[in-house]
């Protein structure tokens, strides 16, 4: 007899607008990124998963088993991901989904979309300290996500017909020690907070007017304030600005920082396929496209 499997996936998402400044009330807009997923599969296993409370992975998994009152079964989680770790593109996120998913699926069990966020939310709190939700949010919607903190997440369509690269400086972004250190600017932060905040609002009335020129401009714009703030790093920057002398309409670095991603806005395909060819050949460690 074939042995079950449980099958479990989950898409990541990356940051277009408002990092940094979401943290003091102005808005953010993420981005799902349907084609970069995680594959989770769950199978019988001769002895029981050794839970380390640490790891977001084992989380989502003991949360789920306790929800479905299955703790004490034996199986085993292989993780299959095309999502790299700590580039805020919601890997965390994105694995404790998928392996939700899986569980669920092994046990032939209805999972509701509310029960899936609140358990996927259980494990972010292990690997972020204070997540937001909105890394899991956006890897659980097919549309971008409008976020504000106190105020809570909708959707917004975007319907654009352009191309978004996705360049990964193949460092790590230590998302921590760059929201401490906008902290510790305290009141010098303010004007930075505050224009980021302004171009998240204008990145949002381009989007509305399908206006790309609007919103690359505004993304070229948080990437210099973001910069001054202190929170890019040499390696984004070289991206950046590679990717504006190359004629993309707009590019900026994605999510907290000191690493991680840079995001390169085209008008068609073919410029984002060449963007991406000369990101990577000026070192990105991967690029990816997305349609917007
Ligand atoms: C990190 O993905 C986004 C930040 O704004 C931090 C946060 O919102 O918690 C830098």
């Amino acid at each position: 007899m074939t042995q079950k499997i449980g099958l479990g996936r989950a898409h990541s998402k990356i940051i277009l607008i408002g990092e940094h400044s979401v943290v003091y009330g102005y808005s953010a807009i993420a981005l799902p990124l349907k084609n970069i997923e995680v594959v989770c599969r769950v199978q019988e296993a001769q002895k029981p998963m050794e839970i380390d409370i640490a790891d977001p992975l084992s989380t989502a998994v003991f949360a789920a088993l306790e929800y479905l009152e299955k703790a004490d079964e034996k199986l085993s989680i292989v993780i299959e991901s095309n999502v790299p770790e700590k580039r805020g593109m919601g890997s965390s996120a994105a694995v404790a989904i998928a392996a939700i998913r899986a569980v669920f699926d092994y046990f032939d069990r209805s999972l509701s979309g509310p029960v899936l966020e609140m358990l996927a939310n259980q494990a972010e709190i292990i690997a972020h300290e204070n997540p937001s939700g909105l890394d899991a949010k956006t890897c659980l919607s097919d549309t971008a996500i409008k976020f504000i903190r106190n105020l809570g997440f909708s959707e917004m369509p975007i319907d654009l017909g352009a191309y978004l690269v996705i360049a990964d400086t193949g460092i790590h972004g230590h998302t921590r020690e760059a929201v401490q250190k906008v902290r510790n600017l305290e009141e010098k932060a303010l004007p930075y907070l505050h224009r980021l905040g302004d171009l998240a609002n204008l990145i949002e009335v381009g989007i509305l007017a399908k206006d790309l020129s609007v919103i690359g401009q505004a993304m070229s714009q948080a990437h210099q304030e973001l910069d001054l703030l202190g929170v890019s790093s040499p390696e984004a920057n070289h991206l950046v600005q590679v990717a504006q002398a190359k004629g993309a309409i707009g590019a900026k670095m994605s999510g907290g920082g000191l690493g991680g991603c840079i995001i390169a806005l085209c008008r068609y395909e073919k410029e984002a396929q060449d963007m991406s060819h000369m990101l990577k050949k000026e070192g990105a460690a991967n690029t990816w496209i997305e349609s917007l």
